[in-house]
């Protein structure tokens, strides 16, 4: 969709009439509401905690939203001092923290905090002895038995950790001993749910934290203030204006160096079944009564048990796989799929995944959302397309509006973080003529803010015990539970034409069987020049007849 930008900014407003500088100092956050606190970080050595979970706390900190006193123990299985455990850290936090290269101050006084400790996870020594620790740390930096255990060791790992930290008495504070989980959770309905009760057997739900990371996204946690903070939309926001509603993370990568994972992971559990189900249930669900957790995650567990569930049968017509084969990505030659470091030469596993799915409710009915997501796509755009009706009667002469397009809100997730709302104008002249045009909204632009990211703000959630952006056990189980007919229909039939699209393409011409007629898949290679050019214009003479040309 190609719109003319109209000469539209949304500014930021401060309700208290300051300027936003001074707003944004006034509403700084203290360490003050968080109490002191012992993490524990099991798989503490690997490649999750270098890169995202200490660069986190670390810009935590500086952003004073780390308690002043806490103590991060990190468990491993390989022979490592601490101070071999900080300078790893510290070598993490200058690669990764968006303030840059750690000030040698500030790493410092984190340092005195970190502490390692070798240990099997499948031995309850390693348990006693991380007790004894905690006891220790807890006199010097009286954190009053408040700790957070962090599983970020391999998913096999998952369903061990709970067990013994249950029978070393570590998970009896129901209030302040809390497990972090990270996806996979499970591989399929079956062993999500056994996993759920190997953590329900040691924790209460209430202790329990399982993070989807696109649930810390500003732009992701923006859908539900734009949507309830503000009655413009609410009111359209149904089957009577909605025509479809298509929800994309493309994904201009590939596999990385994750090969050994993906491959037996594949898009549909890597991707569709937390990420992309998330953003479905934040677009789809009815209004919250307050912004407690449970009322939060009820209204998105209501749009998994309302999503009309797939007959095996009909999978061939809701749901395209596709394997991305030799091509080109970011104007570099790129492997395919099957020569990827370890992926089985014969892989069947899918990279790409397109859905289309219908919830039955009120709202919703009959309305298609369209789903899909992809390694080695032309460009990284995670974005939530709504497109409304057609008007129910053209009054305007044919010749006026050859150029008409559907409106279309548009959340950008990111790359570019914001929302845009294409629509139709006159087109300046003494002729009626119709053009499409946009308004946009621009995190970048309107906010001073830097956007944290999203390990910041789920940590920091985990500290404050609250689990509003945290995916409940029968949230997990549902969404595992739509897909299942999906994952047993492509277990049961191989695929015949894998690889069936080349890295640097928008996926499998198949993906466009999927759409109803009249519908296609919205460009974000289009909306993403769009909006990263155009909001930052250069101002321009003429504007309008450049942007129309
Ligand atoms: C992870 C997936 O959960 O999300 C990865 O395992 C994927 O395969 C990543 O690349 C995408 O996250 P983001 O934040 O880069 O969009």
């Amino acid at each position: 969709m190609r719109h003319a930008a109209l000469g539209f900014r949304c500014q930021r407003r401060s309700r208290h009439g300051l300027p936003e500088k001074m707003f944004a100092m006034k509403q700084t956050k203290t360490t003050d509401g968080l109490d002191p606190i012992i993490f524990v970080i099991f798989g503490g050595a690997g490649d999750l905690a270098w890169r995202k979970l200490i660069p986190a706390l670390f810009d935590l900190s500086l952003d004073r939203s780390q308690p002043a006193q806490f103590a991060i123990i990190a468990v491993d299985r390989i022979n490592l001092s601490d101070v071999a455990l900080r300078n790893r850290w510290h070598d993490g936090v200058n690669q990764f923290s968006r303030f840059g290269k750690a000030k040698t101050v500030a790493w410092n006084l984190i340092a005195q905090h970190l502490h390692y400790q070798q240990g099997d996870f499948k031995q309850s020594s390693t348990y006693a002895k991380l007790g004894a620790q905690c006891a220790n740390l807890e006199k010097q930096w009286a954190t009053k038995g408040r700790r957070i255990f962090y599983m970020a060791t391999p998913p096999s790992m998952f369903g061990e950790i709970p067990k013994y930290l249950g029978q070393a008495g570590l998970a009896r504070d129901r209030e302040w001993a809390r497990i972090v989980i990270e996806k996979p959770i499970g591989y399929d309905l079956e062993s999500a749910r056994a996993l759920n009760a190997v953590l329900a057997a040691s924790f209460e739900e209430s202790q329990i934290f399982r993070i989807d990371h696109y649930l810390g996204k500003e732009t992701v946690q923006n859908i539900l203030a734009f949507r309830f903070a503000n009655p413009l939309f609410e009111p359209l926001w149904n089957r009577r204006y909605i025509d479809s509603v298509t929800i994309t993370v493309a994904e201009i990568v590939g596999v990385e160096h994750r090969g050994g994972y993906y491959d037996h992971a594949g898009a549909l559990r890597d991707m569709v079944q937390n990420h992309l189900m998330q953003l479905l249930c934040l677009v789809a669900m009815e209004p919250m009564i307050s912004f407690e957790a449970d009322e939060i995650r009820n209204k998105k567990v209501d749009v998994l048990h309302a999503a009309r569930p797939i007959h095996r049968d009909a999978v061939p017509q809701c749901a395209v796989r596709g394997q991305y084969g030799p091509g080109r990505a970011d104007g570099k030659k790129v492997p395919g799929y099957r020569e990827e470091d370890g992926v089985a030469i014969d892989s069947q596993t899918e990279t790409f995944v397109a859905l289309k799915l219908f919830i039955d409710n009120w709202r919703w009915q009959d309305v298609p959302f369209y789903l899909r997501t992809g390694k080695c796509l032309p460009r990284q755009a995670s974005e939530i397309s709504i497109q409304f009706r057609a008007v129910p009667h053209q009054s305007f002469p044919t010749e006026a509006s050859l150029g008409w397009q559907a409106s279309r809100l548009i959340l950008a997730i990111q790359p570019v973080e914001g929302i845009v709302l294409g629509f139709q104008a006159k087109y300046p002249g003494p002729k009626m003529q119709l053009r499409p045009v946009d308004m946009r909204f621009s995190y970048h632009e309107s906010f001073d803010a830097r956007s944290p990211d999203a390990y910041e703000t789920l940590l920091w959630d985990v500290m404050k015990g609250d689990a509003t952006l945290f995916m409940r056990a029968d949230q997990v189980e549902a969404a595992w539970q739509w897909l299942m007919p999906v994952l047993e229909a492509w277990q049961a039939t191989m695929p015949s034409d894998f690889p069936n699209y080349a890295a640097g393409t928008w996926g499998p011409e198949d993906a466009q069987r999927l759409l109803a007629q009249g519908h296609s898949w919205p460009q974000p290679t289009l909306l993403v020049d769009q909006v990263t050019t155009k909001l930052n214009p250069k101002p321009q003479k003429n504007n309008q007849r450049n942007f129309l040309k």
